[in-house]
């Protein structure tokens, strides 16, 4: 048996380039592990059946489940291993918040990765992994590597930052409302697919790519310079995605105005959303402000997090 920590991810820049000849978006991405984690339990079994277990009510648990489908890939790329060992009994205890823009199922499926190889002795490297993680879902190599890092591509195409800053976060997200990816990356591509750069300009993929590399918030983070992180967040998702929820619209303003009394360093929301996530320097200050948006926002469906930067995908404890 073995039990893994899969951490939720952070958007600290996420810039839509163009289409993908594979209906995909290309993007510029800068991602951040975070300390709200979900706890995976793998135990195998003699039957080479896969069944999970989860306390949300939310998250399948058939084999639409993200993490069902990492170890039926393994299970099918491996088939004498699957003669050998059989199955695996998943059990998934939920922090992360669900269809959050967090990563939450996307962490489950690369601790399932994870915890797989180790328990199987595949003996897998860390681009065999994260080529299979590619398979499942675009987030799935990062939530691999964790840390700090550039992801272009698909998403799926990582390079770590090394050594950023320690920065804390404060996670605010309406559990009754998600956001859907499809839809936001559809929603996307009807509004804004005027602004997409043409496929044969590949040079220019190749340019904005090694701009973001050498870019002001890698810089940023690089000097560990937190006024110009907070000045250079970004995420183009938020352009179709407030719009259509003004409830976290309004939620964005209402936590970017507590951070800024806080001397936050910068407020915006996760991924596709709708989670919304403040930047700041040490703990006390995100617990600071946590306690002064509950204040504010007086409503049971609101759940709030705070978080520190961790630089790790998956931990075991
Ligand atoms: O890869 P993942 O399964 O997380 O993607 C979910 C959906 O988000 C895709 O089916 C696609 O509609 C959209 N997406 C996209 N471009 C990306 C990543 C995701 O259009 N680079």
């Amino acid at each position: 048996m073995l039990t893994l920590f899969s951490n939720a991810k952070i958007n600290l820049y996420l810039e839509i380039i163009g289409s993908r000849p594979d209906g995909f978006h290309e993007l510029v991405m800068v991602m951040q592990s975070v300390a709200l984690a979900d706890r995976i339990t793998l135990r195998p079994i003699k039957a080479p059946n896969i069944s999970i277990e989860c306390d949300h009510p939310l998250v399948p648990t058939d084999s639409t489940n993200l993490a069902y489908k990492a170890v039926s890939l393994l299970q099918k790329r491996f088939p004498n291993r699957t003669n050998q060992r059989g199955g695996v009994e998943i059990k998934i205890e939920k922090k992360i918040p669900v269809g959050a823009g967090l990563a939450g199922g996307s962490s489950n499926a690369a601790a399932a990765l994870f915890g797989l190889d180790v328990l199987w002795d595949l003996g897998l490297t860390r681009v065999e992994l994260q080529e299979l993680g590619a398979e499942l879902g675009s987030d799935v190599p990062f939530c691999l590597v964790g840390g700090c890092a550039i992801a272009t591509g698909r998403g799926e195409a990582i390079d770590s930052i090394p050594n950023p800053p320690k920065l804390h976060t404060v996670l605010a997200k309406y559990t009754s409302l998600s956001v859907s990816t499809p839809w936001a990356y559809k929603t996307y591509r009807q509004q804004f697919d005027h602004t997409y750069k043409p496929l044969n300009e590949l040079a220019s993929l190749e340019e904005r790519r090694s701009r973001l590399h050498s870019g002001p918030m890698v810089k940023a983070i690089g000097s560990h310079d937190t006024v110009a992180i907070g000045t250079h967040l970004s995420n183009d998702l938020e352009k179709v995605v407030l719009p259509a929820h003004p409830k976290v619209m309004q939620l964005k303003e209402v936590v970017q105005t507590i951070a800024a009394q806080h001397n936050g360093i910068g407020t915006m929301m996760s991924g596709s959303g709708p989670t919304v996530f403040a930047l700041i320097e040490t703990a006390e200050q995100a617990q600071a402000i946590s306690n002064a948006v509950r204040q504010t926002i007086d409503d049971p469906d609101l759940q709030i997090y705070t978080a520190e930067f961790t630089s790790r995908g998956i931990s075991h404890h």
